[in-house]
């Protein structure tokens, strides 16, 4: 998550640079040489050479992954707080090198962060190798989070999350009582009760560990291919090799439309969902029934209930045995496909299939929603920071108390949120000329947009390595 976050800042950074010159003189500048360290460090966080796994010493890192950790959310009482900062398991998975990758482009493309280095695209290109479905007797890009390795008993391929399962393993291995015993008395017991129920849904985690491809990882991969597709020329060997990789990209739309979740369909392997999901848009659904209107959604796995009965026995399982809408895919997704047409990696005849389309067509709802409605939540949410700087918390960080019982506000998410925040507002107020490689303010921004932005990157020059934030 950390690179994640560093990379934002190239993102952000290059962007508000950019806008000098072009606005009002009062934009303040962020020095290059900043932007420089951002990228070094973010270039260090990624894996040169394989490190096996040797419990409990080493955790696997497999070669090309760019950092990411698993942590979970422990918070309240200081010992929670403890626990949340320093657990942390490092997980290799596609998703967080692809972004990272795509920021690491971004960056150079509409900013002025340095050019990435072929080898270090390459190393990052290479590990997605073992992240293809190969369960599939033809070329496809279905992508799975975790990589796939050789089931030879059961003659399938499963993607499943090496240093989980071992941590697991070895967790479940220690005399459970005991170690509660031990952690009751040294003023552990509120977390021990949490650690036991943890190791006693170890077969609830190990089943959610041998996961289906996903549209998540899958059109995260389409962007990325997208940006490089755009950069040919400048990365031709990156791009040569991320098209050797993908030689059949429209079976990504092959399976967006069979796996999408059709509410109003009488094909009853496409009309349910997980019930959570339906919840939270159940409004959204009943307005549909009452237009008339019909719909497809962009689900997460790449499984249904058909094929479920029979790879579930060969270890692929979607979690719960049931398909969601996750808000956060379907942007990917939207953001994969619109990133595939416009640079020309797929040819727009795509979006002359009426059911492609319609999941395409987001534009005008997206823009309306950008422009008003997000907008001005996220300006409502930006907090004062002195010298007319700006900041944003999310909730990371924000759920601890003191010993004596008040509450705390460390704002662990602080630096991510922020240039979240800051990125929102630049993607949808700065439009990009590609002649003169700039980005500028679209006409009609309001004062107070560039404020926050600029007051918001002056805070993360200010922060993002000065320690005094997580991560
Ligand atoms: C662990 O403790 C529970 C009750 O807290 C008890 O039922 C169980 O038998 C104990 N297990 C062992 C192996 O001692
Ligand atoms: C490409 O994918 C489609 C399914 O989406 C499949 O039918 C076709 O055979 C694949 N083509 C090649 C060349 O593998
Ligand atoms: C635009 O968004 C606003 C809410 O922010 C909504 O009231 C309005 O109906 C939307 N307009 C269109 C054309 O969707």
């Amino acid at each position: 998550m950390a690179v994640v976050v560093l990379i934002f800042f190239i993102t952000t950074l290059g962007s508000s640079i950019c806008h000098q010159g072009l606005d009002k003189s009062e934009q303040r500048t962020i020095p290059t040489e900043f932007i420089k360290k951002l990228y070094d460090l973010t270039i260090a966080q990624q894996t040169k050479e394989d490190v096996p796994l040797e419990l409990p010493l080493r955790l696997y890192r497999k070669k090309g992954v760019f950092s990411s950790d698993v942590k979970l959310y422990f918070h309240g009482k200081p010992e929670f707080a403890e626990a949340r900062r320093l657990m942390n398991l490092f997980d290799n998975n596609m998703f967080a090198t692809a972004w990272v990758t795509s920021s690491l482009l971004e960056a150079y493309h509409f900013g002025n962060a340095p050019k990435p280095s072929e080898e270090h695209l390459m190393l990052a290109l290479n590990s997605f190798q073992v992240h293809k479905n190969k369960n599939k007797p033809f070329a496809n890009s279905a992508m799975t989070f975790w990589p796939q390795t050789y089931d030879a008993s059961v003659n399938y391929w499963q993607s499943s999350p090496v240093n989980l399962v071992a941590a697991f393993d070895m967790v479940s291995k220690l005399p459970l009582n005991l170690t509660m015993e031990a952690m009751k008395l040294v003023g552990l017991g509120d977390m021990a009760k949490y650690v036991k129920q943890i190791v006693e849904s170890k077969d609830m985690y190990l089943q959610a560990f041998h996961i289906p491809p996903d549209f998540d990882d899958t059109f995260v991969n389409i962007g990325l291919g997208s940006l490089l597709f755009q950069m040919k020329e400048e990365f031709s060997n990156a791009w040569s090799l991320w098209n050797k990789l993908n030689s059949n990209v429209t079976s990504v739309f092959d399976d967006l439309k069979k796996y999408a979740y059709r509410p109003f369909s009488k094909d009853s392997l496409v009309n349910y969902i997980d019930p959570r999901s339906y919840y939270y848009m159940r409004y959204f659904l009943d307005a549909a029934a009452a237009k008339g209107q019909d719909l497809a959604l962009v689900t997460t796995w790449i499984q249904n209930r058909e094929e479920l009965q029979t790879e579930s026995l060969k270890g692929v399982q979607m979690p719960f045995n049931v398909n969601n809408v996750d808000i956060t895919v379907c942007a990917n997704t939207v953001f994969g496909i619109t990133s595939a047409v416009l640079s020309g990696l797929v040819s727009p005849n795509v979006l002359e299939d009426p059911e492609i389309a319609v999941m395409a067509t987001v534009y005008q709802t997206l823009e309306n929603a950008t422009n008003h409605a997000m907008t001005a939540y996220i300006l409502s949410q930006a907090r004062p920071a002195g010298e007319e700087n700006f900041y944003f918390d999310d909730f990371l960080g924000n759920g601890d108390l003191t010993s004596s019982g008040k509450p705390l506000n460390r704002g662990e998410d602080r630096i991510f949120t922020t240039a979240m925040a800051v990125n929102a507002l630049i993607y949808t107020w700065t439009e990009y000329d590609k002649s003169t490689k700039k980005s500028s303010w679209k006409a009609g921004t309001s004062d107070i947009v560039k404020q926050v932005v600029d007051g918001s990157a002056q805070w993360l020059y200010k922060h993002a390595t000065s320690g005094h934030y997580e991560p």
